[in-house]
């Protein structure tokens, strides 16, 4: 990162805790979201991804909604993700499904959470089927890891989670989860972490999430790197071309709405690409995540109000 995107993504962030943007963001409604938010319900999400499928391009699904107020409410969610996996199942599209823990009410009750997730991933073991534990900001780093390590330990190895490349502990979180054999999502990481615990310039965050990338390729373990940065998606085609690492063993992800045409492009080149498609009503802390990220994501959101 550098010093003007530092800054940019600090006062994005700041802003987007103001309650009057966030009034007059909510009031322009779906249309500034639907950049980046594929529809506000699972059937219209459903038509997106078999569109995508057609492109030769996978899915993974995330019903909108984080940091929830009450247990009911993340029962909701339990239950919204079961649906998902049933209709996915039904209508037969390629896709997985990815969650929020603090969606699931980890920052309320951590075991009602980790019962609301194992609710899920036996349900999607029933259709051979795949749940991420998304990553979350740096409190709940550690029991998301604990939360997916259970999940393995209980015999529910169809789970998985995230790293992410700005944590100065993720390397050593790497190392153990690899050898517990865990599926894992790798990230530079989107929320704002202090210096002590996460690296705050962009050369040190690609060093490492370089590093992290190339401990999964070389130990032949599945790997799936989520970047729309043009220098890491090359630089893992480079390694792997070089290295003898066939393309079944790793895959690119890439947030809906963003870089679609490299999406489809890299899929047409026959590597495995997985878009992450975001539905439902609540989508604004994804959507101001997605404007802090980069300054021209603004004008993509300002085009789509005017159109
Ligand atoms: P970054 O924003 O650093 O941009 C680097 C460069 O990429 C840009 O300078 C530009 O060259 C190029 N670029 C980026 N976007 C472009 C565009 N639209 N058009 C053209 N060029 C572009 N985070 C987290 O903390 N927890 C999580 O669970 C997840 N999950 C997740 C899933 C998936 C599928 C993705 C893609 C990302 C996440 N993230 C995440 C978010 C992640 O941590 C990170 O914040 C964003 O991906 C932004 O970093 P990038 O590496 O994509 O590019």
């Amino acid at each position: 990162m550098n010093i003007g995107s530092t800054l940019y993504s600090k006062a994005m962030t700041a802003v987007a805790g103001n309650r009057a943007v966030k009034r007059l963001t909510l009031r322009y409604g779906r249309k500034l979201a639907s950049r980046f938010v594929a529809s506000d319900h699972l059937q219209g999400a459903l038509r997106e991804v078999a569109a995508l499928n057609r492109l030769g391009i996978s899915a993974t699904l995330d019903a909108l909604g984080e940091g929830i107020g009450s247990t009911d409410e993340a029962l909701a969610y339990r239950d919204e993700y079961l649906k998902l996996l049933d209709a996915i199942a039904d209508s037969g599209v390629r896709a997985n499904v990815s969650l929020k823990p603090t969606q699931m009410g980890l920052a309320i009750d951590a075991g009602a959470c980790f019962r609301n997730i194992r609710d899920i991933v036996a349900r999607a073991r029933q259709y051979g089927n795949f749940v991420r534990l998304d990553m979350e900001n740096s409190p709940f780093t550690q029991a998301t890891i604990d939360m997916t390590l259970r999940l393995y330990r209980e015999g529910l190895t169809n789970a998985g989670t995230v790293l992410q490349a700005y944590l100065k502990r993720t390397e050593g979180d790497a190392r153990d989860l690899m050898d517990a054999g865990v599926s894992l999502r790798l990230v530079k990481g989107a929320y704002r972490e202090p210096a002590a615990i996460a690296f705050q310039h962009k050369a040190e965050i690609v060093a490492s999430f370089k590093s992290i990338i190339q401990l999964h390729l070389d130990r032949g373990v599945y790997t799936a790197v989520a970047s729309h940065d043009d220098a890491i998606v090359s630089w893992v085609k480079a390694y792997t071309s070089k290295n003898g690492i066939p393309k079944e063993k790793f895959e690119f992800q890439m947030l809906y709405g963003l870089r679609m045409s490299e999406q489809a492009r890299l899929a047409k080149e026959g590597y495995r690409v997985r878009c992450y498609v975001p539905y439902g009503t609540m989508w604004y802390p994804y959507y101001t995540r997605r404007l802090a990220e980069k300054p021209g994501n603004l004008w993509l959101v300002a085009k789509n109000l005017l159109r």
